[in-house]
């Protein structure tokens, strides 16, 4: 059973240690070790988790206890982050999420859905009948990430 609810700042080491996590297992199939090592070092910005757990929308999947995903929104309607824990993938936890996220965006009155989305994650987003803008290259920490903008109707 998949329990959505809004993160708290006791919840950051468990959403950072599976940030890095997913990061070095998950996505480390569509990027290269450096690009690895650079973005999962996200991790460690703590003030950075707290600042978007006060000021986004930010909600986690617990199952059993465990966080097994979480998702954040930024002006109420760009979908910022979306991570699932490298144990739990294709169990439904980031569909979830999603229509969390785009319930939340419907009820504050946007018709619109943007994210920048991983290679990893395109495919899923695909699946939930997101369209692609662009594909981009997107420097991060002096480094360059392959992503891409999409956008769904709501
Ligand atoms: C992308 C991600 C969030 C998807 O999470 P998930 O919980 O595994 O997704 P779901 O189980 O809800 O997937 C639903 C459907 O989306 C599609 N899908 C999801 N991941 C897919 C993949 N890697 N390849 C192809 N289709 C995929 C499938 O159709 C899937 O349904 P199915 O499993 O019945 O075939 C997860 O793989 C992840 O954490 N990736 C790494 C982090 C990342 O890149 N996040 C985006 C940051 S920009």
């Amino acid at each position: 059973m998949i329990q959505i609810r809004e993160a708290t700042k006791e919840d950051i080491p468990f959403i950072t240690a599976l940030f890095r996590d997913t990061i070095q297992n998950v996505n480390s199939k569509d990027y290269s070790e450096k690009q690895i090592e650079v973005w999962a070092s996200g991790a460690n910005d703590i003030e950075k988790w707290e600042e978007r757990i006060e000021s986004l929308y930010f909600i986690v999947a617990e199952q059993d206890d465990t966080i097994t995903g979480f998702a954040y929104l930024k002006n109420g309607n760009y979908l910022d982050g979306l991570f699932v824990h490298k144990d739990y993938q294709r169990q439904g936890i980031a569909s979830k999420l999603l229509r969390v996220m785009e319930s939340y965006a419907i009820g504050e009155g946007f018709e619109e859905m943007r994210s920048d989305v991983s290679k990893t994650a395109l495919p899923f987003f695909e699946n939930h009948y997101f369209d692609v803008i662009k594909k981009q290259k997107k420097p991060f920490k002096g480094i360059v990430f392959q992503n891409y903008l999409v956008s769904k109707a709501l």
